[in-house]
C-alpha cells in the first residue's frame, strides 16, 4: 500500500511538501510528488509528526475485558495519534510471566492498530515481595524492555535495589509508581485545604517525593536507570532537577490530567476526578508544565485507566482511581503547552514521541521525518476543535474527566508502518467505531 500526503508541513515548520509512504517507510519527500496507485490524503493546513508513543497505558486484558480490551484500547490509541503503547502489568492474571506478556504482545499484533508492548511486573503478583522472572520475559517473543508494578509502589528499598541491579544487567528499565504506602493508607485525594474542607482523607506530596528521592539514590548506587511514572508535585520536579544535575539516570513522565486539572475539581465529589496520584494544586500543575517545557520532566504519558461505571459512579472513597486518556492526550497538550507558548510542535514531537521512544529503547518510533525512516506518523489538524463525548470514544469505559469540554486540535490520520490505522475519527478495518 502506498499513501501520498499532499501539501503538509513537517513539525508545522517551513513550506508544505508532499510525503510518499510505501513499504512501511517514508519513500520520498518533495514538491508535486505523484504516484499512480497511491491513496492520496490532503495535508493542507495539517501538521505531520512522528507517531505518538505512550509509556503508560492500562488495557485491562486479560481479566477486565468489560472495561477495555487490547482491541478497544488499540482503537483508542490509533484515534489518539499513537503508534506504540506500553500496556501496564496490573492485569488479572498479572503480567509477571512470559505467558502473559507474550499473549499481550501477540494479541496486539493480531489487532494491528498500534504496537502494543507489554510491561512486565517487577515482583510476583505485584505483591512487592519476590522479584518476577524479568529475564524470561525480556527473552520472550515480546522482548519485554520495561518493568513496573504500577498501581503499586515497589516500596521495600531492598527489593527496589535488587530490581534496579537485575534490570541493569538485563538492559531493561524499571518504571516506578512512587507512593510510600505507609503515608497513603486510606487516602483518596491530595492532602491540602480542599480535601480537609470536603472531608476526604489526604495523600500527601511527601508520599511521592520520598520515593522519588530514595529511588534516585538507589539508581545512582546501582548505576542503573529509573523512570518515574506520573510525576504530580512541584517537589518531585525539584528532586528530578537535583538528580539529573548529579548525573543520575532518571527520567520522568507527566500525565495530561496533572498538567490541566487540579483538586478544585473535587468539589462535586464526582469520582471521575479520582486518580492516583491525586489531582494536586494549581501551583503543582504550573510547575509540571514548566518542567515539561524545560525537559526536567521528559515526556507525556497518558496513564489511560479505564474503569467500569459501577466502579466509578459510587461513593468517592469506594471508587477506583484512574481516568481515560488516549483519545484526549494530544488535545490536552495543545491546550496546556502549545497554546500558552510553552512548547512548539517540534516540542510536542519531543515529549510525546521522541523522548518516550528513547526511554523505552524503541528504534522504529520517534524517528526524524526523513526519507528511509519508518512511516510511523500522525497527521494533525491544529485548527480543529472538538467536544469530548464519552459515548463517542472508542474505549469501552466512559470515565473521561473532559466530558463536554471543547478542546483544540484533532488527529486527522495515524499511520503504522505506512498503513492508515485511523482517519477522520474512524479506525481502519473492522475494529473500533
Ligand atoms: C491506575 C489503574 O487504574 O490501573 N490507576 C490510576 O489511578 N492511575 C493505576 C496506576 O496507574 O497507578
Ligand atoms: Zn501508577
Amino acid at each position: 500500500m502506498t499513501v501520498l500526503i499532499k501539501n503538509v508541513r513537517r513539525y508545522g515548520e517551513g513550506d508544505p511538501v508532499d510525503v510518499l509512504l510505501g513499504d512501511g517507510e517514508i519513500r520520498a519527500i518533495g514538491a508535486e510528488l505523484s504516484a499512480d496507485d497511491a491513496e492520496v490524503i490532503d495535508g493542507t493546513g495539517r501538521i505531520l509528526l512522528p507517531g505518538l508513543v505512550d509509556l503508560h497505558t492500562h488495557l485491562r486484558e486479560p481479566g477486565r475485558e468489560d472495561t477495555e480490551t487490547i482491541e478497544s484500547g488499540s482503537a483508542a490509541a490509533a484515534l489518539g495519534g499513537y503508534t506504540a503503547v506500553f500496556a501496564m502489568a496490573n492485569t488479572s492474571p498479572v503480567a509477571d510471566s512470559v505467558v502473559v506478556t507474550d499473549h499481550v504482545w501477540r494479541r496486539g499484533r493480531e489487532v494491528g492498530l498500534v504496537d502494543v508492548y507489554p510491561v512486565g511486573a517487577v515482583t510476583v503478583g505485584l505483591a512487592g515481595k519476590q522479584l518476577a522472572e524479568m529475564g524470561t520475559m525480556a527473552a520472550g517473543e515480546a522482548r519485554v524492555r520495561m518493568f513496573s508494578d504500577d498501581g503499586y509502589c515497589v516500596h521495600d528499598p531492598l527489593i527496589m535495589r535488587r530490581a534496579l541491579e537485575y534490570a541493569n544487567s538485563l538492559g531493561v528499565l524499571i518504571a516506578q509508581h512512587a507512593e510510600e504506602p505507609r503515608l497513603t493508607q486510606g487516602a483518596v485525594a491530595h492532602e491540602g485545604p480542599t480535601a480537609s474542607r470536603l472531608g476526604l482523607a489526604g495523600w500527601p506530596r511527601a508520599a511521592e517525593e520520598s520515593i522519588v528521592a530514595r529511588d534516585a539514590l538507589l539508581a545512582r548506587d546501582a548505576g542503573a536507570r529509573v523512570h518515574i511514572c506520573h510525576a504530580s508535585t512541584a517537589g518531585t520536579v525539584e528532586l528530578l532537577k537535583w538528580a539529573k544535575g548529579q548525573g543520575i539516570s532518571i527520567t520522568a513522565e507527566v500525565t495530561p490530567h496533572h498538567l490541566l486539572l487540579d483538586d478544585s475539581r473535587l468539589e462535586t465529589y464526582d469520582a471521575v476526578n479520582k486518580v492516583n496520584p491525586p489531582l494536586r494544586e494549581a501551583s503543582d500543575a504550573a510547575a509540571l508544565r514548566q518542567a515539561l517545557a524545560e525537559g526536567i520532566v521528559d515526556c507525556v504519558a497518558t496513564d489511560h485507566a479505564p474503569h467500569a461505571e459501577q466502579d466509578k459512579c459510587c461513593e468517592f472513597a469506594a471508587a477506583r482511581p484512574g481516568m481515560l486518556g488516549l483519545e484526549t492526550a494530544l488535545s490536552i497538550i495543545v491546550q496546556t503547552m502549545v497554546r500558552p507558548g510553552l512548547l512548539d510542535w517540534r516540542g510536542v514531537a519531543r515529549v510525546m514521541s521522541e523522548n518516550p521512544a528513547r526511554i523505552a529503547g524503541l528504534d522504529d518510533q520517534g524517528r526524524p521525518l526523513e526519507v528511509g525512516e519508518p512511516a510511523n506518523l500522525v497527521l494533525i489538524d491544529p485548527e480543529a476543535t472538538w467536544t469530548v463525548r464519552a459515548q463517542e470514544l472508542a474505549s469501552i469505559s466512559e470515565n473521561t474527566p473532559y466530558e463536554a469540554m471543547t478542546l483544540p486540535a484533532r488527529v486527522t490520520a495515524t499511520f503504522l508502518r505506512g498503513t492508515v490505522t485511523a482517519r477522520d475519527g474512524r479506525t481502519a478495518g473492522r475494529v473500533g467505531r
